[in-house]
């Protein structure tokens, strides 16, 4: 695989561990423990916790939190997340932190002179759903972790505060958002720019707001957020620009412990995220449909085509039946052996498959699943920690909705919501009633934390950011490391395959060999050719010890102690 270390030249005195230069390690080694994210500097905050004391908990608190800080585009405390946590003792948690529609949300929300508006899902106040990812990571430490919240949010406060040097992709993101985001350009007049200024590679980018409202959280606790000013700032804002989620929404937000998905593939236990994510359901659909072919003796292309006929089928069956269990009935006999048998039966090497519905899977009455841009981050430790946590506000800067005077930058999940049965949300993704908003309700999503044990022991956390690309990406991580038996960074540079049902095409990237690609198009594929697909970020067992490896495609870090 490629390795790319960057460093930034430090452009202010003083700040040693932001400005010095950053190492972009993509794979780290340790005996310890190993945290792998999209930034290096979320990557060594969690080993200087598990250093300090703390376990892989209170790592991937402190990660998480400081993400909302170093790639505040991608997840945030305005946001939601799923964080996955195995404990010493054997015993897992899923622990569903998703943003909610708020309690006035309503079917035709989204309509204007009774015409559909997609872009109201997608941007301002009335894309957002009620936040959820302070309260998760709150609970994860108070229930599993050893150190308190205001420990755990100290180095994103000094982050916030003093700025951190960006790196060249996020410099020019920046320059692409600086009108529409008016708070990150006040960044730039406090850093002595203009509204104008172009942000470049190694540039501090302090955000005074956020770091005021994390002191805030520090010194108040969740109830500064959930009940306090920041709740009551959000209501006026919301009120001002129309939106709809308001302080009583916050009040009322509870984080839900679901019952993890449990399921084998290879002869390892995968273990992964229940609904509201279709993540867990689709991972292992995807890969029992493909279990019965031997994909290490395959070539590539047919390796990639027997996966995007799995992908499809399992596709077709999200749009059907996925959504928000405690609204929704979502049947377990999704993942019945029989069910699956029948759809893999129907998956030939030589030939195209077209899947017009969803299956037909057993729904029995009680049959059912309990009724009660993204950023993912894995970390381990050698007590026997596990922690795979996948976090978003949705699209790159959410909403761009901000709370003024906050820093936060709201959610735009309402857009995961089937807006309208059949009608495409941002990544192309339809649904059905099952995923129809309503009042209280979670979005489905397609975030994927995902842990694989072997008799009973962890060996690999991992999952991945972007849209419904993580499921596909986390299946292609572990067939690339179950099926084809490669080491953990090579599984992650792997060509990636994407195929979701809706639109009818095969994205793969560039890197498929011509005869993968040749192969595929004769098979009568529609191909969709993308440079690059998703990022993935993983912690695994090597040896005694642990490996963190974060994307190989993308300006990364690891980190491993
Ligand atoms: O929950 C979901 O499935 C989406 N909100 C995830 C969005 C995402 O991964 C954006 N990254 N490209």
């Amino acid at each position: 695989m490629i390795m790319r270390r960057f460093s930034i030249v430090a452009t202010l005195a003083g700040f040693a561990l932001l400005t010095s230069p950053v190492f972009a390690e993509k794979v780290a080694r340790g005996e310890q423990g190993a945290a792998a994210t999209e930034h290096p500097l979320a990557s060594k905050v969690g080993i200087d916790v598990l250093k300090s004391g703390g376990n892989a908990v209170d790592a991937a608190v402190a990660v998480g939190l400081m993400l909302g800080v170093v790639a505040p585009h991608h997840s945030g405390i305005g946001g939601g997340c799923f964080l996955l946590i195995r404990r010493p003792d054997g015993a897992i948690f899923a622990l569903d932190a998703r943003e909610t529609a708020p309690a006035a949300a309503t079917r035709d929300m989204f309509l204007r002179d009774g015409k559909l508006d997609p872009l109201l899902s997608q941007r301002g106040a009335l894309a957002v759903a009620t936040p959820g990812a302070l309260a998760g990571y709150a609970l994860a430490a108070k229930t599993h972790g050893r150190k308190p919240l205001r420990e755990l949010i100290a180095p994103a406060i000094e982050a916030a505060e003093n700025g951190f040097a960006i790196h060249g992709d996020f410099a020019e993101l920046l320059n692409a958002h600086q009108e529409t985001f008016p708070e990150m350009a006040g960044a730039a007049a406090i850093h002595g720019g203009t509204i104008e200024a172009r942000w470049k590679a190694g540039d501090l980018f302090p955000q005074i707001h956020l770091a005021a409202s994390y002191r805030s959280i520090a010194d108040q606790g969740t109830d500064w957020f959930y009940r306090g000013a920041f709740a009551e700032k959000l209501d006026a804002a919301m009120r001002e620009a129309g939106g709809r989620v308001v302080a009583s929404d916050l009040a009322g937000y509870e984080v839900i412990s679901r019952e993890p998905l449990r399921g084998s593939y290879r002869g390892v236990e995968i273990v992964s995220f229940p609904p509201p994510s279709s993540g867990g359901i689709h991972v292992l659909q995807i890969l029992r449909l493909v279990e019965r072919f031997d994909l290490a003796k395959a070539s590539e292309g047919e390796r990639a085509h027997l996966l995007g006929e799995a992908m499809k089928i399992a596709f077709a069956d999200r749009a059907h039946w996925l959504g928000d269990p405690d609204f929704a009935r979502v049947p377990r006999g999704l993942l019945d052996a029989d069910y699956l048998g029948e759809l893999s039966a129907k998956i030939a090497p030589d030939r195209l498959l077209g899947v017009d519905r969803a299956g037909q899977p057993p729904v029995a009455g009680i049959d059912v699943f309990e009724k009660k841009h993204t950023t993912h981050f894995s970390v381990a430790d050698a007590e026997g920690w596990w922690v795979a946590c996948t976090a978003t506000i949705n699209t790159t800067f959410g909403s761009g909705f901000v709370v003024p005077g906050t820093g936060i930058v709201l959610n735009n999940e309402m857009d995961d919501f089937a807006i309208q049965p059949g009608v495409p949300n941002y990544f192309g993704l339809i649904g059905a009633e099952a995923n129809a908003v309503e009042p209280r309700k979670r979005p489905l999503s397609s975030m994927t934390p995902t842990l694989v044990l072997r008799d009973g022991q962890p060996i690999l956390a991992l999952g991945a950011a972007g849209g419904p690309t993580i499921i596909t990406q986390t299946v292609g991580n572990l067939v690339g490391v179950l099926d084809l038996e490669l080491p953990l960074d090579s599984a992650l540079a792997a060509p990636r395959v994407h195929h979701q049902w809706r639109p009818d095409e095969l994205r793969i990237e560039t890197a498929w060999s011509e005869a993968a690609q040749g192969h595929l198009t004769q098979l009568g594929h529609r191909l969709k050719i993308n440079g690059k697909i998703g990022v993935s970020n993983a912690v695994g067992r090597e040896g005694t010890g642990f490996i963190g490896v974060s994307e190989p495609r993308q300006n990364t870090g690891a980190a491993a102690w």
